[in-house]
């Protein structure tokens, strides 16, 4: 098929990337680079041995993205493009609405006006909120608690809107916690600044970046007192994509499809597989809770192995070795 992926450079969606191409995908990339870098796509070059193009533009940028697809004419689009970071979203919500909801709106504008139907996007498990039950099946009701989780969750509505209209066809998958990296070692996620996430920073402890994990509480009602999430290889993530974009092919409609494991972990228990895959100990100290954080949350995955036949297959111990390859082999990431 040809697939237009937008935000291809980034994390999720250079591994995405890697597996169309192997799956004898043809692709275009469109990215702004503005959280990422082309060296990524070099690597992904090198990796598949296949070439694809690339165009540095933005989504928000109608006539730009509209001569992109007027000229690819892609059957399907895997739109990564947006901004993800839950606290600088409360700094500038209208700059996130602006990238993730007008991007989308200037995507579906110049699909319509090649008749591309098919699109597959990337939401979050953020949408959920507090969890009334557990585990959150795509049932659960959505209250996401930031303007992050609220864009992605107007962008669904929008997307089921426009499957609405006949002949289309949306996949929003709702991402639990992506971590992890190629088995290469040669990509993986390379977060500007301090990381927010947690096995980013612990990564970059055990490279020696940083001196301490800060736990962010200990006093949760979990089994060891700290937060619990449902961590999912990237590469799993890149695989559920390459079954999306067939699926989202053969259906009209719009479809929204959990994306985890099923499994919840610890952050002592992701440092402790960390601390094994590392070889060595990851120094950490408790810190208080951080705002706006929830105890605890994983996924009902059944829906994507009924429908997409998809399930993760690599496990804890996987996603640490992996993510300790890739920045034992690149301490400053892309960076040379
Ligand atoms: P990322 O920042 O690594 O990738 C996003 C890519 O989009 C980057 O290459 C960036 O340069 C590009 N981009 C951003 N705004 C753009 C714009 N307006 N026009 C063109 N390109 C633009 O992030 P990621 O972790 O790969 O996430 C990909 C998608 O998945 C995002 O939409 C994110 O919200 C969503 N998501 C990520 C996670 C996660 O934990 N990583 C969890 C749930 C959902
Ligand atoms: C965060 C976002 C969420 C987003 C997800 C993407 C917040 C409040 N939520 O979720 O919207 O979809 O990333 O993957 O930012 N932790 C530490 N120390 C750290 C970092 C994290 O103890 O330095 C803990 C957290 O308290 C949490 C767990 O590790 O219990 C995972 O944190 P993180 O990787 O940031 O993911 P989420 O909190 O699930």
């Amino acid at each position: 098929m040809r697939i237009l992926i937008t935000g291809g450079a980034g994390y999720i969606g250079s591994h995405t990337l890697l597996d169309l191409l192997s799956a004898d995908h043809e692709a275009l990339v469109v990215d702004n680079f503005s959280n990422s870098s082309p060296k990524a796509l070099d690597r992904v070059r090198e990796l598949t041995n296949r070439n694809f193009d690339v165009a540095e533009g933005d989504v928000r940028d109608l006539s730009s993205i509209s001569a992109r697809i007027e000229a690819f004419k892609p059957e399907a689009v895997i739109h990564f493009a947006g901004l993800k970071s839950v606290g600088e979203s409360t700094e500038i919500p209208l700059h996130y609405y602006d990238h993730n909801v007008n991007g989308t709106l200037a995507l579906l504008r110049a699909m319509d006006a090649v008749g591309c139907r098919n699109i597959v996007f990337s939401s979050s498990a953020t949408v959920y909120g507090d969890p009334e039950y557990l585990p959150y099946d795509e049932h659960h009701r959505l209250a996401p608690a930031n303007p992050y989780g609220r864009s992605k969750l107007f962008v669904e509505e929008i997307l089921k809107d426009w499957a609405a209209t006949g002949g289309k066809s949306a996949v929003i998958l709702r991402y639990f916690n992506p971590v992890g990296a190629h088995v290469s070692g040669r990509i993986g996620e390379d977060p500007w600044g301090v990381p927010n996430n947690l096995v980013p920073f612990v990564s970059q402890v055990a490279v020696g970046r940083r001196e301490k994990l800060h736990v962010f509480g200990n006093d949760y009602d979990t089994r060891d007192g700290t937060g619990v999430r449902d961590y999912i290889h990237v590469c799993d993530l890149a695989s559920a994509h390459v079954a999306a974009v067939s699926f989202a092919a053969n259906h009209n409609g719009a479809e929204v499809i959990n994306v985890g494991t099923g499994i919840g972990a610890s952050v002592l228990e992701v440092v402790k597989a960390f601390e094994t895959a590392a070889g060595k100990p990851v120094p950490y100290g408790i810190a208080p809770r951080r705002a706006g954080d929830i105890a605890e949350y994983y996924a009902d995955a059944s829906k994507a192995k009924r429908l997409l036949g998809w399930s993760a297959k690599y496990t804890l111990a996987d996603m640490c070795s992996s993510a300790w390859k890739w920045q034992s082999m690149n301490p400053n990431g892309y960076e040379d």
